[in-house]
């Protein structure tokens, strides 16, 4: 079991006054959710916002992620990053594989198969095997994105759980083009972050230009951030921490990895411009400003990054 969160979870996670429980869809749903929602999953538009409420109940359910509560389930945060236009869907196109590892519904994954990326190379993957059937109920495509092509594991897996587990066993080591890790890492301390990063350096393809991407909360202060109330303490550990990167930082972390199981990485990390922060694409820890109390400090930042196989 994953060291970073107990099951059920903290006491009180699951009350909907928390202030990422977000009551009512208002900026969440984007135009380009809408329109997936109704012509790629098929829902009538008088039921596209009663559909999201009803599957992020249940999704709360499963587990009270703030990214859950906030919606960020029906934004493409994939497709933000600088690379998915220019880099990701291009390799997609051309046959590329990969795996969206911290799926939660799978988004990210519906987005590039509505951008023409060919379904049967992409593979989604997350802790909670429920989210497989909820993704089902979400975007209604089955016979699409198809039963098998989701992997419930746990990253953190003790070494011969992992090795034996469903990303090392069905996916196999070295195999896969493309990882994406969206909003991912920023839930470990910096052990855990060291050990999530050599496993999916584990599953990365052997030929150089194979990419890890993905964004994530960052801070201008890199270190370890004591969490608050309800996710401070997990069974058997009275703090819990994650890691907040600076593009330093983040370097330093992935050469440490890559130095451990011998992968040489090129890796750019850049925070998200500053005109462009704040205009909703929070998610993970970060909440609204009004909220960011409960969080965040104001040095947080949005990191977008790669990591190349040279
Ligand atoms: C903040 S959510 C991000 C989800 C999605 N990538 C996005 O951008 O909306 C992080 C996801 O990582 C999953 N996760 C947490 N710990 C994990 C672990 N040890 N192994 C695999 N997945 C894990 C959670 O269940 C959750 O769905």
């Amino acid at each position: 079991m994953a060291q970073m969160l107990d099951r059920p979870a903290p006491d009180g996670a699951r009350s909907v006054s928390w202030p990422w429980y977000h009551h009512l869809l208002t900026t969440e749903l984007t135009p380009d959710a809408r329109t997936i929602l109704e012509k790629y999953s098929g829902i009538a538009p008088e039921d596209v916002e009663s559909h999201i409420y009803s599957v992020r109940d249940k999704a709360w359910g499963i587990f009270p992620w703030p990214c859950v509560g906030e919606f960020w389930f029906i934004r493409f945060g994939l497709a933000l990053h600088p690379l998915y236009k220019t880099m990701v869907l291009p390799r997609l196109q051309a046959g590329s594989s990969m795996l969206d590892l911290g799926s939660c519904l799978g988004q990210d994954i519906r987005k590039c198969i509505v951008d023409g990326a060919p379904a049967e190379n992409l593979y989604a993957s997350d802790l909670f095997a429920e989210y497989e059937s909820l993704s089902y109920d979400l975007w209604r495509d089955e016979d699409v994105f198809r039963p098998g092509q989701f992997f419930a594991d746990d990253i953190l897996a003790d070494n011969d759980l992992f090795t034996r587990g469903p990303l090392m066993t069905q996916i196999g080591p070295g195999q896969l083009d493309i990882i994406s890790i969206t909003m991912f890492l920023h839930l470990f301390n910096w052990r855990n972050q060291l050990r999530a990063a050599t496993r999916i350096l584990r599953l990365l393809s052997h030929k150089p230009g194979s990419l890890i991407l993905g964004s994530q909360a960052g801070s201008v202060n890199a270190g370890e951030l004591p969490l608050k109330p309800p996710f401070a303490a997990t069974a058997g550990i009275d703090k819990r921490t994650v890691f907040r990167h600076n593009p330093e930082s983040f370097e330093r972390l992935w050469t440490e990895a890559g130095a451990a199981v011998g992968v040489p990485l090129r890796v750019t990390a850049v925070f998200q411009a500053p005109d462009a922060f704040g205009k909703g694409v929070d998610s993970g820890f970060d909440i609204s400003p009004k909220d960011k109390k409960y969080v965040t400090g104001a040095e947080t930042r949005r990191l977008y990054f790669s990591v190349m196989r040279v």
